[in-house]
């Protein structure tokens, strides 16, 4: 009789929660669960990775793009938000409204002046996608677009999730079949860290990043413009109408794009609205350019207290202010409208592909691509 009443709670529980796999933190109260989240049109099963710390901060990311879906994040006040785009089902990110919300964006993310490139001596010719170039990695099969394989995993300390792809040689135009994958481990320090890894059988450019998109405010809060940003970047790379680096470095001292010290992001930007990029859209040359990972930049909100500080080994971080957001519906009914959400983009810099003085993208056969990008979630009182 008692095991007849197990068995009847036990399927009750399958049916309420799904089939849930569930895993614990090793060191602490973390605890990570994975769930269905539906299927693609195509018919793919996607699945979410919900990631809680010990603080209660908890990160989901989906496998349709190894993409972060929500942070809830405590204000000063204790007060959880959820503080990134996204939307509520698999649609939805299959959907017009989806300008790369959280996804990992490659196989090459930001811009490839003219969708061309030459390497070994030939020529590879990509989609145009942002007239006249290519941007972040194509039109069907880029890496945002793509359902990677899922799995949970028990990192040492904290909870955490890894993706894996392998994108067949002459996917999107690119060379050589690219062996991906994307591990994030949160931990009770309020760190999520991000590594990426990538392997090739032939010579092929690689640029990754997550292109989530923060308002700390909480995600369809009307602006970013509040929101002071330090930058750890002495440089940018001036770009042409068409966001492409002209090759030069410039100074940002005495510009609209001195962050160096923590600055409010609506202080300056209307000097940028009648620009190509209509805001902020800049590729910034970060002052740490050893490899090893360093602090590259500082968002806090005034009004609850978040602080996100974002660490990276990457020589480049894209500063977007969400200028093409246009009031998309997203999570929850919320709207995302032009400005209320801002990007950070740790990169290698745009176009480097076809700019010799920047550093290189190449991934070669026998090397491994590998990068790390911490970003750490905090709260300030004044
Ligand atoms: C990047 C680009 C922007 C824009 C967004 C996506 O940040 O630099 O110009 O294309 O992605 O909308």
């Amino acid at each position: 009789m008692k095991t007849n009443v197990l068995t009847i709670l036990v399927a009750f529980a399958v049916l309420v929660v799904g089939a849930a796999d569930t895993s614990r933190a090793a060191d602490g109260k973390g605890t990570a669960v994975q769930k269905s989240f539906g299927k693609t049109a195509g018919g793919e099963a996607v699945d979410e990775f919900i990631l809680k710390n010990a603080q209660g901060l908890t990160v989901s990311v989906i496998s349709r793009g190894a993409t972060i879906r929500q942070i809830l994040a405590k204000d000063r006040d204790g007060k959880v938000a959820d503080i990134v785009n996204g939307f509520d089902d698999v649609a939805g990110y299959e959907g017009e409204g989806n300008q790369y919300f959280g996804c990992t964006t490659g196989r090459v993310c930001n811009r490839i002046a003219n969708g061309k490139f030459t390497l070994d001596g030939k020529e590879y010719t990509l989609a145009i996608n942002n007239e006249p170039n290519h941007l972040h990695g194509g039109v069907k099969r880029s890496l945002d677009k793509v359902v990677w394989k899922g799995r949970l995993i028990e990192p040492k300390r904290g909870v955490g999730a890894a993706f894996s792809y392998t994108s067949p040689d002459g996917e999107e135009g690119y060379p050589g079949t690219l062996k991906v994958s994307v591990r994030y481990v949160l931990t009770d320090d309020n760190k999520l860290s991000i590594r990426y890894s990538a392997t090739t059988d032939a010579a092929t450019p690689v640029n990754l990043t997550n292109h989530a998109y923060f308002n700390l405010a909480g995600a369809g809060s009307p602006t970013v413009l509040n929101h002071e940003l330090q930058l750890e970047a002495d440089k940018y790379t001036p770009a042409d109408d068409t966001l492409i680096p002209t090759g030069r470095i410039a100074n940002v001292q005495g510009t609209v794009l001195d962050f160096r010290k923590s600055t409010r992001i609506g202080d300056r930007i209307e000097e940028l609205t009648d620009t190509a990029a209509l805001g902020y859209d800049h590729n910034f040359v970060l002052r740490n350019q050893t490899g090893e990972n360093a602090l590259a930049a500082t968002l806090r909100d005034p009004s609850s207290g978040r602080v996100l500080k974002i660490y990276t080994q990457e020589p480049g971080i894209q500063f977007y202010s969400g200028n093409f957001l246009h009031g998309q519906k997203g999570k929850g009914g919320k709207e995302y409208a032009h400005r209320s959400a801002l990007c950070l983009e740790d990169q290698h810099y745009p176009d480097s592909v076809n700019q010799p003085s920047f550093p290189t993208t190449i991934l070669k056969p026998g090397d491994k691509f590998s990068k790390t990008t911490v970003y750490e979630f905090g709260v300030f009182f004044k």
